[in-house]
């Protein structure tokens, strides 16, 4: 395929350094969510949500028979950003009892929970049990556990087990799961099949997360489509599905790319079609073709989330650089320690462009949001907009000296919904004891 590259070309002062200015998101103007809400301010669209579940869902069930998305918990756990997934028939994906029980409160079925994570205890294992998940083992601690609680409870697991692999991307994430290479995975599926008393229902990797390779992908597929086929031949155990986790990038730019991630990111379909090629090219018997599970996150959440701040201060450094600090800092843009965000000023502007540092309101120095970026002249009380910021933001945000903000989401028909209050005082020190 021949792809157009739409970042302007470097001359010899740069990149084109022209931003359009944001004064609305989905035809709801920014200025007015910011008078409505306050800043700093999440604002979450549905729209974009859901068209990006369809495409994905689209560019994966046009290639292979069954195809079962589960919303990743962890990647944004705002029950209206869970609900609009699992409405659009997403199951969910989660990764500690705290996470299962959003997934139970949000009407999900047992059977449509994947439980994953390094660190579940015996309480969310009996839960995840009594409700029928499928538990996906992450170390023989766990798988022992479960033997335990089979009897206990009378009960057979439904598991899978996951498997950590090379798919010729680094680092080689082996935290997780039993390794394949070495032969852990084989050693934890005999384990299964001789205590006899868990149902093996799938497999699990999820090989890493931004991860710029589709390729990368099949290889993945590939592995796993082997293995299923290696223990449906040595046990005469044909595995329903293959969970390929996450990981697919969004447009995000990462620090160190050259390009911008919009150019870089490979779309759905390549991915999809590296997945589907490495499934189909393999030896499955007739009637056992697995379903094909997925719990892309970033990919999904990351273009539906989008941060109004408004500028604080501008001021001059050491060496007369500009600084312009903003009401929005590390404590709710986790992401911006490795994204440069995109930042687009929400009022017109003169074309008088400078670079700054753009910081947020921490008392703070590493309080930094982008360390170089070319913005126009902004005065106090100006409103920026944080792009992709819907991924990993709203669940790794730290309450570090301010309190957390509004979060709204725009619904598809137009509608403005406070979907989260802004966090205060009493919320923070009603914990507390003297
Ligand atoms: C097991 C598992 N599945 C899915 C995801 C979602 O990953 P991503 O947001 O990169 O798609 C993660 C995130 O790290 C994960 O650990």
């Amino acid at each position: 395929m021949i792809k157009p590259i739409n970042a302007t070309m470097p001359g010899k002062s740069g990149t084109d350094a022209y931003i359009s200015p944001m004064l609305d998101i989905d035809g709801v103007s920014v200025h007015s969510l910011a008078e409505r809400f306050g800043t700093p301010l999440f604002v979450v669209s549905e729209k974009q949500l859901r068209r990006n579940i369809r495409m994905a869902k689209r560019a994966f069930s046009t290639r292979l028979p069954k195809v079962v998305f589960a919303w990743s918990y962890k990647t944004n756990y705002l029950d209206a950003v869970c609900r609009a997934f699992h409405q659009e028939g997403s199951w969910a994906e989660v990764v500690s009892g705290f996470e299962y029980d959003k997934a139970l409160s949000n009407g999900v079925p047992g059977d449509h929970i994947v439980f994953n994570g390094p660190s579940k205890n015996r309480e969310d294992l009996e839960k995840a049990l009594k409700n029928s998940s499928l538990i996906h083992i992450d170390n023989l601690d766990e798988l022992y556990m479960l033997v335990e609680l089979a009897g206990e409870l009378q009960c057979r697991p439904q598991v899978a087990v996951r498997v950590n692999l090379n798919a010729g991307t680094l680092p080689v994430w082996d935290r997780f799961g039993f390794n394949l290479e070495n032969g852990q995975a084989l050693d934890a599926v005999s384990k299964i099949m001789s205590f006899g008393c868990m149902d093996l229902r799938g497999l699990h990797c999820h090989i890493g997360t931004f991860i710029l390779s589709s390729k990368a992908y099949g290889i993945a597929a590939q592995k796993l489509a082997d293995f299923a086929c290696d223990i449906r031949r040595l046990f005469g155990v044909a595995v329903e599905y293959i969970d390929m986790g996450g990981g697919f990038a969004s447009k995000n730019t990462l620090k160190a790319s050259y390009l911008v991630g919009a150019d870089i990111c490979p779309s759905m379909d390549d991915y999809a079609e590296e997945i589907a090629d490495a499934f189909h090219k393999a030896p499955f018997g007739k009637g056992e073709f697995p379903a094909l599970l997925l719990e892309t996150g970033r990919a999904l959440v990351d273009d539906a989330g989008f941060l109004i701040a408004s500028v604080l201060t501008n001021k001059r450094s050491a060496q007369g650089g500009r600084y312009t600090v903003m009401d929005a800092g590390v404590n709710l843009l986790f992401t911006s320690f490795w994204y440069n965000h995109k930042i687009s000023p929400a009022q017109l502007y003169s074309q008088h462009f400078e670079n700054t540092t753009l910081y947020g309101p921490l008392c703070m120095n590493i309080d930094v949001v982008r360390e170089q970026v070319s913005l126009p002249l902004l005065n106090k009380g100006d409103l920026l907009v944080v792009h992709n910021v819907g991924a990993y933001n709203m669940t790794q945000w730290m309450q570090f000296i301010t309190l957390r903000p509004n979060i709204v989401m725009i619904e598809e028909n137009g509608g403005t919904k406070l979907i989260r209050e802004a966090e205060k005082f009493d919320d923070v020190t009603r914990l507390e004891r003297l």
